[in-house]
């Protein structure tokens, strides 16, 4: 489940797993999405890159057969100042395609809560 850090305290955490986006060896979806927000161009301060990942991970893991609506729906309690949003749900859905077309068939998605 994705939080917002800034609304989470650390002791409400306890006893729970903390994946942030820089999780040492992260999954190929996560690396996928790093790659494809940088070939879409889809970041550029970067203040609010770490946040559309995580929630674009939760996205491709938890909905696969996610479509651009849901992308832009589920995207949009993140707010970017920087790139508009084209790009970022670009990047979201040439993922979500690389996983529908097989990409990551040997990776299962982790359980989270
Ligand atoms: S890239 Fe700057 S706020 Fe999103």
């Amino acid at each position: 489940m994705v939080v917002r850090g800034c609304l989470v305290l650390a002791a409400q955490a306890d006893g729970h797993r903390v994946d942030t986006v820089e999780t040492p060896n992260p999954s190929r979806r996560l690396k996928a999405l790093q790659d494809a927000f940088v070939e879409h161009n889809a970041l550029q301060c970067g203040y609010c890159t770490p946040g559309m990942l995580m929630a674009a991970l939760e996205l491709v893991e938890l909905h696969p057969d996610a479509e651009r609506e849901e992308v832009r729906e589920w995207m949009s309690g993140n707010y970017c100042r920087c790139t508009g949003y084209h790009a970022i749900v670009d990047a979201v859905c040439a993922v979500l395609e690389q996983q529908k077309a097989g990409r990551f068939a040997d990776e299962p998605v982790e359980a989270r809560a």
